[in-house]
């Protein structure tokens, strides 16, 4: 008799607490009001006077650069073109896959001034829209990989930058195609493509295929 009571009187109270139980609000809170439950955040670009100039979203540290973003080295000055005409090589192998991604972006981007030949005769130029733009077997220029690669980066004058449009691997790929147009208007024979191991030595030499590939644009 005792232990019937017993039970029904934990029933009672274990029915009751079940249909006290209201699903569509919040329950009780242990605790509450502490830092554990409302953690004291910033708003990122909120104004806040313990920070400095009141601003709680921060300028990156001096000096720090993108994950994946390799700075370039030369300047965009006279000089800095002069040295990486005379220096910079192209780091990726000479491969057809290079050489036709190279031809992709330039028809995208370069066509329309330099011409599908690089002779300078683009739609543009024949329309009339531009003027001076020169071929690439342009003897007083003598572009190199490296000064193809600057002026990409940089622009000239009258050409602008194609830094933001193409990422590091495609410009070098784009300066492939480039060196290849200019042996062709110079007829120069054609460059062979490089093979499984001379990619291989390439690679351990200068910078890599997949150092390039990695790039962010
Ligand atoms: C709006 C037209 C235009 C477009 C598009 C353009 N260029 Fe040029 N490019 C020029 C002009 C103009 C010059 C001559 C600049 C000068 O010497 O003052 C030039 C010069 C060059 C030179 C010779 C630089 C030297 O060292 O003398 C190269 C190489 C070159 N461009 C490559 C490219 C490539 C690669 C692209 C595409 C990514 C491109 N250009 C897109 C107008 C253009």
């Amino acid at each position: 008799m005792r232990s019937l009571f017993r039970i029904s009187f934990v029933l009672v109270i274990a029915l009751s607490t079940v249909s006290c139980m209201d699903k569509s609000k919040p329950n009780y809170r242990f605790m509450a009001d502490t830092d554990m439950y409302q953690s004291v955040a910033y708003e990122t670009y909120g104004e806040y006077e313990i920070f400095e100039n009141g601003q709680q979203a921060k300028l990156p540290a001096p000096g720090s650069i993108p994950r994946g973003w390799k700075p370039y080295e030369y300047e965009d000055t006279n000089e800095g073109r002069a040295a990486a005409k005379a220096e910079l090589t192209n780091p990726l192998p000479y491969t057809e896959e290079n050489l036709n991604q190279g031809k992709r972006v330039y028809t995208i981007y370069c066509a329309v001034c330099h011409g599908d030949k690089g002779d300078g005769q683009g739609i543009l130029v024949q329309r009339e829209k531009i003027l001076g733009i020169p071929s690439y077997d342009d003897v007083g220029r003598a572009i190199t990989e490296g000064s193809v690669y600057h002026v990409i980066y940089y622009g000239l004058n009258a050409m602008g930058s194609y830094a933001h449009q193409t990422t590091e691997e495609e410009r070098w790929q784009i300066t492939h195609y480039v060196m290849s147009l200019k042996d062709e208007l110079e007829g120069n024979p054609e460059r062979p493509f490089e093979t499984g191991d001379q990619i291989q030595g390439g690679t351990a030499n200068g910078g890599t295929t997949a150092d390039a590939s990695n790039n962010a644009r």
